[in-house]
């Protein structure tokens, strides 16, 4: 992906309510870029909930169905959201002038692989493919099932938001295990030249259970105190 654009700067900046009873944590988190672009996300208690977008004058929300006093803050938080533009140009001509050619700012997700519930054969389940510590929010999910593409029950949840200005984001599969099948989530990030693929599979059919591992764990470290028992004592001095 050939970038026309070097992003700079995030500027996260706190607003509070005093509205809801319980206090929520609303952060805007500006992004300037060298173009001129801004993107603006809107977040709360650290879920990307919406984003200004600048050409319809208004904030989009990534939840469908917003109760009546979200509607209200809708006007107020895209005025906000204007108002980094003003404050992009300024930081922007800035930053231009103390450091030409600054790098652009890339963090490679950490991709990890995991189910729901413990997989059964045959019982219907959920698998989460988790792309963590990610920088610039922006990423693509592809799954796979013995390696064929896979579209059905797949689902992105929300961006969430790292507090050190990086960002999570989790895909969904619904699924039924079966033994021999392997599934596999791939990660599109600007910051990686590859995808990053990780792969799942059902465990072999059940071999050692917890309790029987606990059993032979706790029998091996009996054995030893029996061995290191019987050294110091047939080593005690008569
Ligand atoms: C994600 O996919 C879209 C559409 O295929 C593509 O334009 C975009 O560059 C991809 N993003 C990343 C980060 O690879």
């Amino acid at each position: 992906m050939t970038l026309a654009v070097i992003l700079l700067l995030v500027f996260t900046g706190a607003v509070c309510t005093s509205a809801a009873t319980t206090a929520h944590d609303f952060r805007y988190v500006y992004e300037c870029y060298e173009s001129g672009e801004v993107r603006v996300d809107i977040l709360v208690d650290g879920d990307v909930l919406a984003y200004a977008d600048f050409s319809r004058k208004e904030v989009v929300f990534w939840i469908p169905h917003l109760p009546e006093s979200v509607k209200d803050l809708k006007k107020r938080a895209y005025e906000i959201a204007k108002s980094s533009i003003i404050h992009c140009r300024s930081v922007m001509s800035k930053a231009k002038k103390a450091s030409a050619g600054a790098i652009m700012r890339q963090d490679a997700p950490d991709v990890s692989i995991y189910s729901r519930y413990e997989a059964a054969d045959g019982v219907a389940n959920t698998l989460f493919c988790l792309a963590d510590n990610f920088y610039p929010p922006s990423i693509n999910f592809t799954w796979t099932k013995n390696g064929a593409a896979v579209s059905c029950g797949v689902s992105d949840l929300r961006y969430s938001h790292n507090g050190e200005g990086t960002f999570r984001r989790i895909s969904a599969l619904s699924f039924t295990p079966r033994e021999g099948d392997v599934y596999s989530c791939s990660v599109e990030h600007q910051a990686s030249t590859r995808p990053l693929a990780r792969s799942w599979e059902l465990k072999e059919s059940p071999g050692l259970s917890p309790a029987a591992g606990f059993f032979s764990v706790s029998l091996v470290l009996c054995l030893l105190g029996i061995m290191s028992g019987a050294f110091f004592f047939n080593k005690q001095p008569n």
